[in-house]
């Protein structure tokens, strides 16, 4: 960059970082597989491939992988065992159950197709390992065995592929509407296509032209992930050459979405014939186009992709994507952008020794943050709306925790359209998310947690943002809290498992979820206490006195499974008090899970939707009431108790581990899943064991994350894995629904935090800065020994949100061993001591 940018940058932006490459560090391969090498298995089901923050595109490669390892599941696109099958424009990132996307597909393929036994009808027969995958921040490149090379980049709405052909042999590209994701172990939510219809317009001075559409047309899927009922997709496809008018066509075979077809489509359609190629709805036909050139190395393609219509889809070409923009210029945007707005929330001060693994791993944290939700603005096919419109929540039980709050702090405005964006989905479905792509909500977990959201956002000070229509925000969770859903589906006995909180009947007569009536009986009844209480803060805060005082004796139903006399049985000793399931009556039921004969708290079996608790055990939900961390410590035995308890969390060897339900390691503590993610921080509200919360988060840190491919302990799940290693670098972490920070330890000398939060009360204010300083910290000098705000010492081990949101600066003494400097102080508020 020259001098003259430079100053012209420092104009606008005001910090002196802004000049380094940040997407130097960023690696997009750490976290795309698992625990087996090249494994998808138990990985982060990362998209590696090339996107702008938000995008609504994310095109990369998609692989084969299904049927070589039995769960192998190619949630992301892409498995470094598999073979290249097709570039796609949609995919998720992070998620875990049945993939969704791996639509908007081309292929390049090379030479005589007949005499390589290739049949377009399947995607068997023109697999193809890859030679080699380069993944930069927006640009991915694949070197296939076949002798191609194609390099993807991408802009908000279209994807730019450029192939590079071998010397010699015909140039294709396939595109083939009926090209999904592989399903990975079906559980009957695989997607298929529905239909369809390509045009090819064979006007050659448009083909020769790369912005005027050469194919377009829609294409309907249904399933994945959210058992999303039908959704259609437009797009619109441009080559950078004229192909072959004779040699290019569309085409139609026999579609059945489990077995592709064995019969070749008999005849690629010349274009002379027929130009236009339709399957009708569940004809159990495929369409496709295959376009030729009998020369030229290079082809390049944009392709525009709306929810609306193929024109708006040519459109975003023109807009995003215009003729003298060239593939490197449009890497270069895209990077840019990650470097403007994602990477740059967080700079570290060069002092000419920084770690580079750790650079590596926060820049690559910071990276997967940025790229769901999608922001649909403007495309959001279900209603007219001002609103603006995200999609792909995955899920708000995954995120709400820690990547929400991260969003205030750094991402405040697309935090507020993603607020807005939920509530305007409440008006119009009826319900708000939790689970929710190609425009449909469909699964619930646990809570309904766009209630910890949005009470999160109008404790932190959203409340008055101007924007938001909280008056609508209340009725959509006050709707989650009173309105019992429809039943949906079969997944559980009970049925009602897409939006809302589907044990609300137990909740309110009863007073807990009992077993007799519902599965995850003990997760729900603690999640849905967490989400009264965010009822209750907003009810609190707007006078809504009958309301606060109904939600707030609801937010402790948690303690009604609270079992003092369950103890379990470990080596290291017994424990007693936990919660189990309970029936109508009152009375404690505490049959075995198949095939045993007692309640288990260490043991939830699979631990999915028909267990006592989903995704974690009843020991780790027995420790996940955030809102009133003082009532749990009372329950088990008082600090010295609550403290041997967390230590017992962490001792390895006392669970099973291996892989279900993404269990990292063997401690009761799982680093893989969600529920656990604030148990390392608990240690704060014991006075005097601050350091323990230092000592146990950055043990977790250092044995489950890397910057390998294998690097996060299980699915990141849209980012929230990737957040909560954030929040350990930076010395901070956020107790959803309280507007505080527990304070721990950064894990570097200096840090710099870019809060857009003074744009929540102005947007033409500038970012402030929430400087982290730790000057004396070293791999062996880590533990604090007091810590200032602002330059006055701080007799708590937590900041208000109120502190920070306008720039701070937060500076660590540290020393070489524990020190119980905290002893003295009170603990961080909890309900029951009123302090909220
Ligand atoms: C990939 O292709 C190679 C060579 O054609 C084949 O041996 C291998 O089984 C394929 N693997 C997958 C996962 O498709
Ligand atoms: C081929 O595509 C279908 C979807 O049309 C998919 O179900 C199947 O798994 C794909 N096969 C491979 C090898 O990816
Ligand atoms: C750099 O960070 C990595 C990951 O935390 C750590 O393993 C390594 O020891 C650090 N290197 C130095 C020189 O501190
Ligand atoms: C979301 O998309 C809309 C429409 O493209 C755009 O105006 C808005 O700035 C985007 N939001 C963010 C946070 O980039
Ligand atoms: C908020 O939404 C309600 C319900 O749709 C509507 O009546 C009201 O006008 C909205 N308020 C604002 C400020 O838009
Ligand atoms: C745990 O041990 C106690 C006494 O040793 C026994 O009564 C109880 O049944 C055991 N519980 C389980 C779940 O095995
Ligand atoms: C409880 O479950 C754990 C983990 O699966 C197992 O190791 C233990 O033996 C079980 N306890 C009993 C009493 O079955
Ligand atoms: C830190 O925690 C580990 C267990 O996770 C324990 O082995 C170690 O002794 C603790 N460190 C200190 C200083 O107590
Ligand atoms: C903290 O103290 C330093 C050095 O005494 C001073 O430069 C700085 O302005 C002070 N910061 C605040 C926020 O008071």
């Amino acid at each position: 960059m020259g001098w003259l940018l430079i100053i012209v940058a420092l104009g606008c932006i005001p910090w002196t970082y802004a000049a380094e490459d940040l997407s130097q560090w960023v690696n997009p391969l750490i976290g795309t597989v698992g625990a087996y090498p090249k494994s998808t298995v138990a990985g982060g089901h990362e998209f590696p491939g090339a996107a702008v923050p938000f995008g609504v595109v994310k095109i990369g490669i998609d692989t084969s992988g299904a049927r070589l390892i039995p769960f192998d599941t190619i949630n992301g696109g892409y498995s470094p065992l598999g073979n290249f099958t097709a570039i796609s424009l949609m995919h998720e990132s992070g998620t875990g159950g049945e993939p969704k996307y791996g639509v908007v597909a081309q292929t390049p393929l090379v030479g005589d197709l007949k005499a390589q036994g290739i049949n377009v009808g399947n995607n068997w027969t023109y697999l193809v390992p890859r030679v080699s995958d380069t993944a930069r921040v927006g640009h991915w490149t694949s070197a296939l065995k076949n002798g191609i090379t194609l390099d993807l980049t991408a802009t908000a709405h279209t994807g730019f592929t450029r192939y590079t052909y071998p010397k010699s042999g015909d140039r294709h590209v396939l595109v083939d509407l009926a090209h999904v994701l592989p399903t990975g172990n079906g559980a009957g939510v695989g997607q298929q296509f529905v239909s369809g219809s390509i045009s090819i317009n064979n006007d050659p001075s448009a083909a020769s032209s790369p912005t005027k559409p050469s194919y377009t047309g829609y294409a309907e899927y249904n399933g994945g992930f959210n058992r999303g009922p039908t959704w259609r997709i437009y797009f619109c496809g441009t080559f950078s050459q004229a192909f072959d008018q004779s040699k290019s066509g569309v085409f139609k075979y026999p579609y059945d979405p489990n077995q592709l077809s064995a019969i070749p489509p008999t005849t690629i359609i010349p274009l002379n014939q027929n130009n236009q190629a339709s399957a009708p709805p569940n004809s159990n036909i495929a369409v496709g186009g295959l376009f030729t050139w009998t020369s030229g190395s290079i082809v390049e393609s944009r392709i525009g992709i709306s929810f609306i219509s193929a024109e708006k889809a040519c459109g975003f070409i023109a807009d995003e994507s215009p003729a003298d923009q060239t593939f490197e210029q449009t890497v270069e945007k895209a990077k840019a952008l990650w470097n403007e707005n994602v990477l740059s929330s967080v700079t570290i001060p060069d002092d000419g020794n920084r770690n580079e693994t750790m650079l590596r791993m926060l820049y690559t944290g910071l990276y997967y943050t940025g790229l769901m939700p999608s922001n649909r603005t403007g495309e959001n096919p279900g209603w007219v709306t001002t609103e603006p419109s995200y999609d792909d929540f995955y899920t708000l039980w995954d995120i709400f925790r820690c990547l929400t709050p991260w969003y205030h702090l750094v991402q405040s405005t697309a935090y507020v359209e993603m607020i807005r964006s939920i509530i305007d989905i409440f008006l119009h479905d009826g319900w708000t998310p939790d689970g929710r792509s190609s425009d449909a909500n469909g699964l619930t977990q646990g809570g309904s947690n766009a209630d910890n959201v949005l009470g999160d956002a109008f404790v932190k000070g959203l409340d008055t943002y101007p924007s938001i229509n909280w008056t609508l925000g209340w009725e959509a969770i006050v709707n989650d809290a009173e309105v019992i859903p429809p039943v949906t589906d079969s997944l559980t006995f009970d049925g009602r498992n897409k939006e809302g909180r589907g044990g609300l009947d137990d909740w309110i007569k009863i007073g807990w979820l009992t077993r007799e009536h519902h599965t995850r009986c003990i997760s729900r009844t603690v999640e849905y206490a967490q989400n009264d209480f965010a009822l209750y803060q907003i009810a609190k805060r707007t006078n809504r006195v009958a309301d606060a005082q109904k939600y707030l004796k609801r937010a402790k139903q948690w303690e009604n499974l609270w079992n003092p006399n369950m103890v379990s049985n470990l080596s290291v000793g017994d424990f007693s008090g936990f919660l189990t399931p309970r029936d109508a009556d009152g009375s404690w039921n505490l049959a075995g899970i198949a095939g045993t004969t007692t309640f288990n708290v260490t043991d939830c079996g699979d631990c999915e939707w028909d267990a006592d608790t989903y995704e974690a055990t009843a020991w780790e939900y027995s420790m996940n009431v955030p809102h009133d961390v003082a009532n749990l410590i009372g329950k088990m035995g008082g600090p010295s108790g609550f403290t041997k308890r967390l230590d017992t969390m962490f001792i390895q060897g006392l669970s099973s581990g291996g892989g279900s339900a993404n269990t990292a390691g063997t401690s009761l503590f799982n680093a893989g899943n969600e529920p656990d993610f604030l148990t390392p921080f608990l240690y704060n509200y014991v006075p005097g064991y601050q350091w323990s919360t230092v000592n146990q988060s950055r043990n977790v840190i250092d044995r489950y994350y890397n910057d390998q491919a294998n690097g996060i302990p299980g699915n990141s799940d849209a980012g929230a894995m990737q957040s909560w290693m954030i929040w350990n670098f930076v010395g901070l972490y956020p107790v959803t629904g309280q507007p505080l920070y527990l304070l721990h330890a950064p894990r570097f000398k200096a840090l710099d935090i870019r809060l857009l939060t003074p744009q929540l009360q102005n947007p033409n204010a500038q970012p402030a800065i929430l400087q982290i300083r730790a000057p004396g910290y070293s791999e062996t000098n880590f533990w604090p020994q007091s810590i200032k705000l602002n330059n006055q010492t701080l007799d708590r081990v937590y900041v208000w949100h109120s502190e920070i949101e306008n720039g701070a600066t937060l500076e660590w003494e540290m020393g070489s061993a524990p020190s119980q400097w905290d002893k003295d102080f009170s603990p961080p508020p909890s309900l029951s001591t009123g302090g909220l």
